[in-house]
């Protein structure tokens, strides 16, 4: 049994992540944010899988690539957070962030990754449909949500899926024709 889950949240700059973290620590939406939260840290008895969990925040504006990359390292899970109302911030999701983080994990033992659709509040359509193309072609992709920051929609649930993720996963993670 995992003694505890470290999730980090990466994507491009402004799609809400550290928005998404300071939403579900206070219950509310932070109107002003900063670049970064430091790593916040929620004991086992609040968490819905009883186990100590770490949340990571990630801004471009004030951290190195060598930073990033030590974080992706440590990782257990990882939210690539895009912006539901930018295409361009999902389209960053297969063409940069995916093919990077492969590229700094094991292997033998990749990180589970979860799509995160955020700012729901601002359209009318969801990009599931995109997303679910996405799923298909990237088997490390444990699974996806749609939610808001600002409405606090599917806030706890996404936080439940990336502990989930890591102490139930469901995805094949070990991809033996993948090996070299
Ligand atoms: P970087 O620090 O640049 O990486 O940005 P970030 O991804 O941490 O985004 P941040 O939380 O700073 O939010 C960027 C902007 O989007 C802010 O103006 C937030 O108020 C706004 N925002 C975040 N989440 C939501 C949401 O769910 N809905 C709406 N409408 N706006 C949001």
């Amino acid at each position: 049994m995992k003694k505890d889950v470290r999730i980090l949240l990466v994507g491009e700059p402004k799609v809400g992540k550290t928005s998404l973290i300071m939403s579900l620590v206070s219950e509310e939406f932070p109107d002003v944010v900063p670049y970064k939260v430091e790593e916040i840290t929620i004991p086992a008895d609040v968490t819905p899988e009883r186990v100590p969990t770490h949340i990571v925040d990630y801004s471009e504006a004030e951290q190195t690539d060598e930073q990033l990359y030590q974080e992706i390292s440590k990782a257990n899970v990882i939210c690539i957070v895009y912006a539901v109302n930018n295409r361009k911030s999902l389209e960053k999701v297969t063409s940069h962030w995916i093919p990077l983080i492969n590229e700094r994990t094991d292997k033998d033992s990749r990180v589970p990754l979860i799509l995160v659709g955020n700012k729901s509040d601002l359209v009318e359509q969801s990009s599931m449909e995109t997303v679910l193309h996405v799923m298909n072609k990237y088997t490390e992709i444990e699974t996806c949500v749609e939610c808001s920051a600002k409405n606090l929609k599917n806030i706890s649930e996404l936080f439940y899926y990336a502990q989930k993720a890591v102490l139930h996963p469901t995805g094949p993670l070990y991809c033996p024709e993948r090996k070299q």
